[in-house]
């Protein structure tokens, strides 16, 4: 098995090479993958000729990897058995932004694996970002407002986006709201019969293991001005302000402003890594210091994933109630 480094695209701190490790078929190198997810945050694994959504799985166990169920997705995924699920159900041509798997959530995934099964003829690299330049990138002022009073996720569960049984794995009432109670997920039905859940989450955290401070959350991603305006405001005008399906504040409550969303997506774009996809590789990142994206693609894509090794994170989950966004 052979370590290089691919031309890196600019960035601007930091390590920006994805390393990529040769191996010819045969066992997963556990212990040197392990290694360089400490060092680098990422690893490309090319020659074990993942053919299936098996073949992962069984790279997720020789790895060590306990998979997690699918839960809080904000957009579909297929199950593909054994802790596998298809890449999400998000158009070819659209770009999905960098963000970390489920950082929302009490219990989020230490890692996150992708095997690609098909390569698409153009585009369509799952990019990484690192946490740690990036959030160093990032003007004080924006990080000391986010890091005082975290971020805040409000989701409504209607007909647009997830389903409840996607959510939660059930859409059973009681089953859901047990649920929102033990992952810290403040919840109540609408007189319409939806479901609204507001979830408070630290924005910077610390990495359990190496100690580094990480940028980790979807507060960009996830905001409402993410979404096409013409979406959005159809959207508005069907439910009112707060009540989309899944929009972000500061964890005050106040709007997040379309300046600081706008130098969030720039810091992330330039800590973009990308190396494009050749069907077999394996892809595996340390959930936590690296955020991911799918760039736009054309032809045929199969990626498929797994999300293993749940972690509770100190600090994660601040006490209290969250607050109602100010509107
Ligand atoms: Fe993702």
């Amino acid at each position: 098995m052979t370590l290089t480094h691919h031309e890196p695209v600019p960035a601007a701190t930091g390590d920006p090479r994805l390393p990529v490790l040769q191996v010819d078929g045969g066992t997963l190198p556990a212990a040197r993958i392990r290694e360089l997810l400490d060092s680098a945050g990422a690893v490309l694994v090319r020659g074990l000729g993942l053919a299936s959504p098996a073949d992962l799985a069984r790279a997720a166990r020789d790895l060590g990897v306990t998979p997690m169920p699918e839960r809080e997705g904000f957009t579909s995924r297929d199950d593909l058995g054994d802790g596998v699920h298809s890449a999400s159900h998000w158009p070819a041509d659209e770009p999905m932004c960098m963000h970390h798997e489920r950082s929302y959530a009490a219990e989020v995934p230490g890692i996150a694996m992708f095997g690609c099964l098909t390569a698409p003829a153009s585009g369509g690299a799952t990019a990484i970002s690192d946490a740690a330049a990036v959030l160093a990138a990032l003007p004080a002022e924006l990080v000391e407002r986010f890091e005082t009073h975290g971020w805040l996720l409000a989701r409504s569960y209607r007909d647009v986006g997830v389903t409840l049984t996607e959510a939660f794995g059930t859409e059973d009432r009681a089953a859901v709201s047990a649920y929102c109670d033990a992952q810290a997920i403040t919840h109540e039905w609408l007189p319409d019969g939806a479901l609204h859940t507001r979830q408070l989450r630290a924005a910077v955290v610390r990495h359990p293991r190496t100690g580094a401070r990480l940028w980790f959350n979807q507060a960009a991603f996830l905001n409402e001005r993410t979404l096409d305006p013409v979406v959005r405001e159809y959207l508005l005008s069907l439910y009112g302000p707060g009540s989309l399906p899944f929009s972000t504040y500061h964890g005050d409550g106040e709007p997040i402003d379309e300046q600081a969303i706008g130098v969030i997506n720039e810091v992330y774009t330039a800590h973009t890594v990308r190396e494009p996809w050749r069907a077999g590789d394996l892809l595996v990142l340390d959930n936590l210091r690296t955020a991911h994206s799918r760039e736009a693609y054309q032809g045929e894509r199969e990626v498929v994933a797994l999300f293993g090794d749940r972690v509770r994170l100190d600090g994660h989950v601040p006490p209290g109630t969250p607050p109602r966004p100010a509107l």
